[in-house]
């Protein structure tokens, strides 16, 4: 069982949306997977309305503010989210945290802000290539994760992680599949420690990352690795579903 996201980023017009779910033919490999797209905001309810055909299909939003209503202008709150049909929260994301200077005290309370509002979190880390070369890959995904975990901290509920390597997105360098079982054996482990085994081992660990049909299977076949968060692979329905059958494999 493998969880098989989507990242849409700023890309898919609601009409390109549904023609993207008329063409995604699951059908071969749904038994094996849990899929969850991400779209952009604007074409979430599109994205619902045609996901309801399928309701294996969970969608989620890219990003959140943590107060629940206000003067936020170009923000989109938990509850609009969900009434629009969204079910889980990206957050974090490096884009967030690089293009828009999002701070892990920002995550936190986003994080925070999910659960209350009864949106699954999906928790991004990954280090840039300045961080791997000097060696910090632990101390930088560590201190991302414990800054979000220390907000989970004696809530129940589930909540994902996604190891994505900054210099792997969008690049077409992948992170090998043993980069990604060391980093994700580190987040486990920390989950571990301070959630406790039960949650560590229930939380999925995705990896992302130019993740594509072709090196899909072997990413998902490392150690600890339960899923892949898909960014450009994700816009096409076809390359989407051969991701997902390299998790069915
Ligand atoms: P990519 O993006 O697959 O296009 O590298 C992954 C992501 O940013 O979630």
């Amino acid at each position: 069982m493998a969880v098989i996201a989507g990242n849409w980023k700023m890309h898919m017009t609601p009409r390109e949306t549904e023609a993207f779910f008329a063409a995604l033919d699951l059908t071969e490999v749904v038994a094996h997977n849990e899929f969850i797209i991400f779209p952009p905001v604007a074409s979430l309810a599109v994205a619902a309305a045609c996901g309801a055909r399928d309701p294996r299909i969970q969608l989620g939003i890219q990003n959140m503010h943590w107060e629940e209503q206000g003067a936020f202008t170009g923000e989109t709150s938990g509850q609009i989210a969900v009434e629009a049909g969204a079910s889980f929260a990206l957050i974090g994301h490096s884009e967030r945290r690089h293009v828009f200077g999002e701070t892990d005290a920002q995550v936190a309370l986003k994080v925070v802000a999910a659960r209350r509002d009864g949106l699954i979190p999906v928790i991004c880390v990954g280090e840039t290539l300045e961080e791997r070369r000097a060696g910090r890959v632990d101390e930088v995904i560590l201190r991302q994760l414990a800054a979000a975990v220390q907000a989970l901290k004696g809530g129940e509920g589930r909540f994902l992680v996604a190891y994505e390597p900054v210099w792997a997105i969008g690049t077409g360098e992948t992170a090998t599949p043993e980069d990604a079982a060391a980093a994700h054996a580190t987040l486990r482990a920390e989950l571990e420690s301070t959630l406790g085994i039960a949650a560590a081992l229930r939380t999925p660990l995705l990896y992302g990352g130019s993740v594509n049909p072709a090196n899909a299977a072997d990413l998902l076949a490392a150690a600890e690795v339960d899923g892949v968060l898909v960014g450009g692979a994700s816009l096409d329905a076809v390359s989407f579903t051969g991701i997902a059958a390299a998790g069915a494999g």
